[in-house]
């Protein structure tokens, strides 16, 4: 079964790709740690659109956890199409006030997870000649953002990675587009236990996602959301 798999589907930007695909009739598999809420929103796509949706409940951070993700769908046939490598988390301050722990974790999952399951899904899309990954990097990632060091850096690696290895497939069919939302109205800046700086002209998830589909469909490797980002991003 073709699928579209989506990490941190549980929430925000992940959640709104899944109900907008789901309405275009993609299968899903939706991929977070809140087991409840990707169990409520497979079945809750699955009536509404009449699509296959199932869930992974899966710490991404954990040792392997990449691989683990992989066999399970590779173990139901699945095969991922799309990958919407989305999950990730921020954290807010003096980077020598923070916990390292913390920015470790966030490395793991912003970069590691990320160029793990980008790796392992692209071996399969090559062998089918076809393939679309999207990779969340961040409007952060065009410059370095001190009391957001360690983010920023992630999402600018985010950018760097996916952008070289979009030219690197466009010879075989597949699609990597690194998506770069400004502040977006989610549970982003509760988990990062921060303020967003400025609340106005903040977008929707769903405004993140039309603006993302419309630039796939492009075969765009850099998609900036929102035209007050845009220009923040050019110049
Ligand atoms: N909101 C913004 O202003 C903004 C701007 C630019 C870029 N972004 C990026 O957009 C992406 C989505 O964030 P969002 O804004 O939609 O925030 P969000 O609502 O907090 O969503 C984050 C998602 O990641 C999942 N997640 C977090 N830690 C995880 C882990 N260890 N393993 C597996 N899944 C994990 C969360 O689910 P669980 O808690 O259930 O695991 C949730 O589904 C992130 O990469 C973020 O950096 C956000």
């Amino acid at each position: 079964m073709k699928v579209t798999l989506i990490t941190g589907a549980s929430s925000g930007i992940g959640e709104a790709f899944a109900r907008r695909l789901a309405a275009e009739k993609h299968n899903l598999v939706l991929v977070a740690r809140s087991e409840n809420k990707l169990h409520m929103l497979c079945d809750e796509l699955m009536l509404k659109y009449g699509i296959t949706a199932h869930y992974i409940a899966i710490d991404l951070i954990d040792y392997e956890a990449d691989l683990r993700l992989f066999w399970e769908t590779e173990k139901h046939g699945m095969e991922v199409e799309w990958l919407i490598n989305n999950a990730g988390f921020g954290s807010m301050g003096d980077f020598a006030e923070l916990e390292l722990e913390t920015e470790l974790e966030m490395i793991n999952l912003n970069i590691m997870a990320l160029v793990a399951l980008t790796y392992r899904y692209l071996q399969k899309m090559r062998g089918r000649g076809k393939g679309t990954i999207i990779n969340v990097a961040s409007t952060a990632s065009f410059q370095p953002v001190p009391f957001m060091a360690t983010y920023a850096a992630t999402k600018a690696f985010v950018r760097s990675f996916s952008e070289a290895i979009a030219e690197e497939n466009r010879p075989f069919n597949i699609t990597v587009t690194a998506l770069c939302p400004g502040p977006t109205d989610t549970n982003f800046f509760n988990a990062a236990d921060a303020e967003p700086l400025q609340t106005k002209g903040m977008q929707t998830p769903e405004e993140v996602v039309e603006t993302a589909l419309k630039g796939v469909s492009r075969g765009k490797a850099q998609i900036v959301s929102g035209w007050t980002n845009y220009i923040g991003s050019v110049f």
